[in-house]
This record gives C-alpha cells, sequence and structure tokens, in this order.
C-alpha cells in the first residue's frame, strides 16, 4: 500500500505536521510519498491508494494554489480514499478544532467539489521572530484582540501531536469502501 501526502504550506508547520504523519504511518509499516503541491505538475493517481492533503490559513485564506489544485483533480481525489487537514491559529482554540467549528474549514467544505472522506483541524506554530515585520504586526495584533500570545521574541508550537497520532491511525485505518473500519 502507498499513500500520497500533499502539502500547502507557507512557513513549514504544515510540512512539518505532514512528515510527522509520514513518519508515524512507516513505524505502521505503510509506506509513503510527500510532496510540495505548489511544485507538483502532475499526479500519477494510479501509484496509489490513499490520499492525504494538509493545508495552512493566512489571513483568512487557504492558499490558492491548493484551491485551484482540488478543482482540478476533485475527480481523481473523489475516486480513492483521501483525508483533508487544515493548520491555523484560530485552532489554538479547543473549540475551534473541527471542521465544523473552524470557519476556514466548514467554509472549504462547503464549497470544494472534492469530499474527503476523513477531515481534521490542527492548530499551527506562532513564530513572531521568523515573520516579516508587517506580518509580526498584523498578528500580534489578532493576537492581542483574541487573547493570545504577544511576545514577539517567541515561537510558539500549538500543534497537539497526539491529535496528529489519531488522525494518522484514523488515515491507516481508512479503507476503499471508503469509510474507517
Ligand atoms: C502572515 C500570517 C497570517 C496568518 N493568518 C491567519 C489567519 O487569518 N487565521 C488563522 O487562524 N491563522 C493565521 N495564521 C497562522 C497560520 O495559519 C499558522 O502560523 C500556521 O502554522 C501556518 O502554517 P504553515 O507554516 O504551514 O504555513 C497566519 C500566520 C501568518 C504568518
Amino acid at each position: 500500500m502507498k499513500i500520497l501526502i500533499l502539502f500547502s504550506s507557507r512557513d513549514g508547520q504544515t510540512r512539518e505536521i505532514s512528515a510527522f504523519i509520514a513518519s508515524g504511518l512507516r513505524e505502521k509499516g505503510i509506506d509513503s510519498a510527500i510532496h510540495n503541491l505548489h511544485h507538483l505538475a502532475d499526479v500519477p493517481w494510479e501509484k496509489y491508494d490513499k490520499v492525504v492533503i494538509g493545508a495552512s490559513i493566512r489571513y483568512g485564506h487557504f492558499h490558492p494554489t491548493f484551491k485551484q489544485f482540488v478543482n482540478k483533480h476533485a475527480a481523481a481525489l473523489n475516486k480513492i480514499p483521501s483525508a483533508f487537514f487544515s493548520v491555523n491559529l484560530v485552532a489554538r482554540k479547543p473549540e475551534k478544532r473541527s471542521p465544523q467549528t473552524n470557519s476556514y474549514t466548514r467554509k472549504f467544505l462547503l464549497s470544494s467539489p472534492w469530499r474527503p472522506n476523513l477531515c481534521a483541524v490542527f492548530p499551527g506554530a506562532l513564530r513572531y521572530p521568523r515573520y516579516r515585520w508587517l506580518d509580526r504586526f498584523m498578528i500580534r495584533l489578532i493576537m492581542k484582540m483574541t487573547g493570545g500570545e504577544t511576545n514577539i521574541n517567541k515561537e510558539v508550537v500549538y500543534t497537539d501531536w497526539q491529535q496528529v497520532t489519531d488522525f494518522m491511525e484514523d488515515i491507516a485505518e481508512l479503507t476503499s469502501d471508503l469509510s474507517v473500519k
């Protein structure tokens, strides 16, 4: 069995989560291939048994390339078992961490032609020192308004790795009749 893992990431957290999932699958003896969706020309879908796609949010939106990819490949994606995870900072609040309560994820799923069989929302990372000054300023403002970390010298990873592990287990269990065993 081979699983394709694709990610759409700006600052690396979605890539890191994808690598974590790949490593968990490897430990279970499941082979996977991991690619940056932004650098992908074409996809040999027939080589894969399942697909996982992760994408992050910036200023309220997924990257347009991710949405174009999903629209272009929706038919292929709907033919094999698939999983989607979104990554954002609103999800640092547990009540905003489900596909139904995370508005970015809910809106995407409502408008997308792709119907993933599994979906998760993961809190991402806040890495002030790595941002350009305007991004740092904007994120700090949002954090101030929403009661989050405002110390610009800090890097905080909110990702709950146990939640990612549980998702990885569900991916491993996802069967070709498109349900989790
Ligand atoms: C410039 C910028 C804008 C962001 N905008 C949002 C946002 O609108 N909503 C949100 O929940 N998180 C937002 N985030 C947080 C990111 O989603 C979070 O840092 C995530 O880990 C990024 O994943 P990536 O490193 O894979 O791109 C923003 C982060 C940055 C740097």
